[in-house]
């Protein structure tokens, strides 16, 4: 049924000629009053169209050009760890949102000799926190746990030759997908500026300091000195927690984007 845009008037008067239930009614007057101001109907129609040509895969994925929908190794489960890094992806994300209201970024500490505040807010989290250990638990888990299945999923599609042509873009974007999940793992490193978190620091000063002729520039860039401190904390929290997720998730968007495009490669 397609509905015109009349007069509210005459959508009274079509709507009476209808044999309907008061359910169907009252609906259909929330969806024409919504549709006289913001135009839902033309949009959902257009949402519609562009779903069903985006379907129109390029190439024919070759389950759909062999008919193999109901071959074993389309379900072979190491098809889905891509799936299973974009499960332990938003786990992360969301585990890492709520970690969010309780971290603060500060190298110094409350009194002389005390740790952190940094540190502190997380042994808050651990001791203190309403089920605080399992919700930073669940964050550094699930962050392991995407780092593994990424590089696995990784493995899986270099031996079932899925980077092959046309599917050289997506390995690329896999390429830059895998080093910032390290990046994610190295950023969320040094946020509890616990011993390990300050030696990874300076691990990764003179890793970068060790470039020839740009490396003092980088180091500075990047980690705000020659030796981890509050710039340095409050580099990694940024990346960690506006850059990165940002990023990320737009790149992982468009892969996945691809992959429907492109239907899912055959082992070659
Ligand atoms: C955040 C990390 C990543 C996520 C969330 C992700 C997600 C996915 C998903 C859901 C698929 C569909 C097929 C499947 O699940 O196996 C896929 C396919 C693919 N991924 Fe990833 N991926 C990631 C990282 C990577 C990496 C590191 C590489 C390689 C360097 C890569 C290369 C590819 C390629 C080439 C395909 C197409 C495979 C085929 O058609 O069979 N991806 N990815």
């Amino acid at each position: 049924m397609s509905l015109e845009r009349k007069g509210d008037h005459d959508h009274e008067g079509w709507l009476a000629g209808q044999d309907l239930t008061p359910l169907e009614s009252g609906y259909l007057r929330i969806l024409i009053w919504v549709d006289r101001r913001l135009r839902v109907v033309d949009y959902l129609e257009l949402l519609e169209s562009l779903y069903y040509r985006s379907n129109l895969q390029f190439p024919k994925s070759h389950t759909e050009q062999y008919d193999l929908d109901n071959k074993f190794w389309y379900w072979y489960p190491l098809y889905s760890l891509g799936f299973f890094s974009l499960l332990s992806y938003v786990v992360a994300a969301v585990s890492g949102a709520l970690l969010g209201f309780y971290y603060v970024p500060a190298v110094g500490s409350a009194a002389p000799g005390e740790a952190s505040i940094a540190y502190e807010q997380i042994a808050f989290v651990m001791q203190d926190l309403q089920f605080g250990f399992m919700l930073r638990s669940i964050h550094r888990w699930s962050a392991q746990v995407m780092t593994a299945a990424v590089f696995l999923h990784m493995l899986r599609v270099y031996f079932t030759g899925a980077y092959k042509e046309p599917r050289e873009l997506n390995w690329l974007l896999g390429v830059v997908l895998i080093s910032l999940t390290m990046l994610f793992g190295y950023t969320g490193y040094l946020l509890p500026w616990d011993q390990l978190a300050f030696w990874a620091g300076q691990i990764g000063v003179e890793l970068f300091l060790s470039i020839p002729l740009v490396g003092e520039w980088v180091t500075q860039l990047l980690f705000g000195g020659f030796s981890p401190s509050q710039a340095t904390l409050q580099r990694m929290y940024i990346v960690h927690v506006f850059l990165l997720p940002f990023v990320v998730t737009t790149l992982v968007a468009i892969h996945i984007g691809i992959v429907w495009v492109q239907g899912i490669a055959e082992p070659h």
